[in-house]
C-alpha cells in the first residue's frame, strides 16, 4: 500500500521504516530540512537500535523515500499518518499546531477519499478537530471529497522502538467507519501473523486509551518513589521492598524501579496534558496532579543529597555525572533527570563533567554555550579530578565499573546513584560511600 508519514522523528521515522519493511511503500515528509536532507544522505538523525539498518535497506529497495514537499506527500497516499510531536503548552495542556498544521495540508492537497491516521498522542476531541481542519480546507476549495479520520495512537518505547512495533502488544484503531477500517486492517496485516493484535473502539476511548496507559506507567514509578522516599526515612531498603511486591504477579516486576524521577517526551507531557484535560472539564484529577509533583520533587532528591553531604556548599564543586539520556539505549534528553541535576548543581555553583554513551550531541545542541559543563568523550575522563560521581541513567556500561578506579579518581569517596545500580557492600569494598534512591537510614535527604 501507498503510504505517507507526516513528521521523522522517533514515531514517525521508526513507523515509517518498519512499514517500509513489510513491503508497503512509505513516503515520510517533515518540515525539518536538516533532518530530511540528512536522512536522503542516508544518515538517521536520532539513536534508535536497529533503525539504521532497516532505513538504509528500505531506501535502498525503493519502498522509503523522503520529502519536504506537503502537496507531494498527500498526493503519495490514501493513507495520512500524522506523527508530529504534540509537545506541552505554557499550562501543560497539548499543543497540537502541529497536528492541524498537517490536516490543514491534507485538506488543501487530496484529491480523493483519504483516511487520516493520527498516531501522535492527542488529547480526547483531537479528531474532531482534525475533522474540521480538513472541512475547512475542503470548502476552501469548494470540493465535497469524502475522507475519515482514525486515531491509532502509538506505543513505542524508545531504544526499544523497532521490536515493539514489529511485536506490537496491541495496535488500537479507535475508528467510526468500516471503509477505513478495512484499510487499516491491510496496513498492520503483516504484524497480525501471529495472532491479532488489533483492537477496534471509538475514536475517543482510542484518544484516551494512549493517556491511560502513560498516566498509569508514570503513576507506578511516582508510587515507587514516594515508598522509596519513605524507606529512606523508616531505615527500610527499597531494594527488598521492591522484589518483595514485585513477586506478587498482580503487581508484577515492571515499572516499579525506584530512582532519580521519570522523564522523557512522554510521560511528563501526558500526565500533564491529561490533568489540564480534566481541569478543562471541572474535573480535578487528584491523582494524575499527585503523581506529577511526586515526579517533581523526587528530580531534584539527588541534588539534595549531593548538596547535603557538602552541607550546602557546592561552590567550586565538581561532580562526575554518568548517563544523561532520560533512559538508556536512546540519545532523548527530553525532561531528562540529569538536566535537572545540572542545572540545580550550576545554580548551586558546582561545575559538571558528563559522559553518555549516545546522547552527548544531544547534550552539546542543548547545552553547547554553558561553561559550566564539560563534555568528557569517556566515563573514566568524566570522574577525572571530579569531587564525586552521580549517576542519573542506568545505561548497561555503567552496571560493572571499576570501583577501584573511582575510588582512586573522585576526591571525595562517595557515589550518588539515581538509578540504584549496585549492592552498596560491593562499593564500600573500595572504600566508596553510597547514596542511593530509598536505600536505609544512612541516605541524606532534605528533611
Ligand atoms: N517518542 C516516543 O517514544 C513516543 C511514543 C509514543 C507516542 N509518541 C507521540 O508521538 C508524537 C511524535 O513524537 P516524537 O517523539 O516522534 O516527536 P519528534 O519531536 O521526535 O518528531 C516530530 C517531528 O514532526 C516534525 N513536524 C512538525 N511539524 C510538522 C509538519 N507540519 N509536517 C511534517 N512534519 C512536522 C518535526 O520537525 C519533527 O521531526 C507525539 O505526539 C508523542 O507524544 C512518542
Amino acid at each position: 500500500m501507498n503510504i505517507t508519514i507526516f513528521g521523522t522523528g522517533y514515531v514517525g521515522l521508526v513507523t515509517g521504516a518498519c512499514l517500509a519493511d513489510v513491503g508497503h511503500n512509505v513516503l515520510c515528509m517533515d518540515v525539518d530540512q536538516a533532518k530530511i536532507a540528512k536522512l536522503e544522505n542516508g544518515q538517521i538523525p536520532i539513536f534508535e537500535p536497529g533503525l539504521e539498518n532497516i532505513v538504509r535497506h528500505t531506501v535502498e529497495a525503493g519502498r522509503l523515500s523522503f520529502t519536504t514537499d506537503a502537496e507531494k506527500a498527500v498526493k503519495h497516499s490514501s493513507l495520512q499518518f500524522i506523527a508530529v510531536g504534540t509537545p506541552p503548552d505554557e499550562d501543560g495542556s497539548a499543543d497540537l499546531q502541529y497536528v492541524t498544521a498537517v490536516a490543514r495540508s491534507i485538506g488543501q492537497y487530496m484529491d480523493d477519499y483519504t483516511v487520516v491516521v493520527d498516531k501522535s498522542t492527542v488529547p480526547v476531541g483531537t479528531a474532531d478537530k482534525v475533522k474540521a481542519a480538513v472541512r475547512a480546507q475542503l470548502d476552501n476549495r469548494g470540493l465535497e471529497l469524502e475522507f475519515d479520520v482514525v486515531s491509532n495512537p502509538e506505543f513505542l518505547k524508545e531504544g526499544a522502538a523497532i521490536n515493539d512495533f514489529m511485536k506490537p502488544d496491541r495496535i488500537i484503531i479507535g475508528c467510526d467507519s468500516d471503509r477505513a477500517a478495512d484499510m487499516l486492517r491491510e496496513v498492520y496485516y503483516p504484524f497480525n501473523r501471529n495472532h491479532d493484535r488489533m483492537v477496534y473502539m471509538d475514536i475517543r476511548s482510542a484518544e484516551l486509551t494512549k493517556y491511560a496507559a502513560n498516566a498509569l506507567l508514570a503513576t507506578k514509578i511516582s508510587f515507587m518513589n514516594e515508598i522509596a522516599n519513605l524507606a529512606e526515612r523508616l531505615g527500610a531498603d527499597i531494594e527488598a521492598v521492591r522484589r518483595g511486591i514485585g513477586s506478587d504477579p498482580r503487581i508484577g516486576y515492571h515499572f516499579i524501579y525506584p530512582g532519580c524521577g521519570y522523564g522523557g517526551s512522554c510521560f511528563p507531557k501526558d500526565v500533564q496534558a491529561l490533568a489540564r484535560t480534566a481541569d478543562g472539564i471541572g474535573y480535578e484529577a487528584k491523582l494524575l496532579n499527585a503523581v506529577e509533583s511526586v515526579n517533581y520533587a523526587q528530580k531534584h532528591v539527588l541534588f539534595d543529597k549531593i548538596s547535603h553531604y557538602f552541607r550546602g556548599d557546592l561552590k567550586g564543586k565538581v561532580v562526575g555525572l554518568w548517563g544523561l539520556a532520560f533512559k538508556p539505549n536512546t540519545d532523548d534528553m527530553r525532561e531528562a533527570s540529569a538536566r535537572t541535576l545540572m542545572e540545580d548543581l550550576w545554580k548551586a555553583g558546582a561545575t559538571v563533567q558528563a559522559f553518555d554513551p549516545e546522547a552527548m550531541e544531544e547534550t552539546q545542541r542543548i547545552y553547547g554555550d554553558e561553561a559550566r559543563l564539560t563534555l568528557c568523550g569517556t566515563k573514566e575522563q568524566a570522574i577525572k579530578g571530579a569531587d564525586v560521581l552521580a549517576i542519573c541513567t542506568e545505561w548497561k556500561e555503567f552496571r560493572s565499573p571499576d570501583f577501584k578506579a573511582i575510588a582512586e579518581n573522585i576526591k571525595h569517596p562517595v557515589v550518588f546513584d539515581g538509578r540504584n545500580l549496585y549492592e552498596p557492600e560491593m562499593l564500600e569494598r573500595h572504600g566508596l560511600m553510597y547514596y542511593a534512591i530509598g536505600r536505609g537510614r544512612n541516605q541524606f535527604h532534605s528533611e
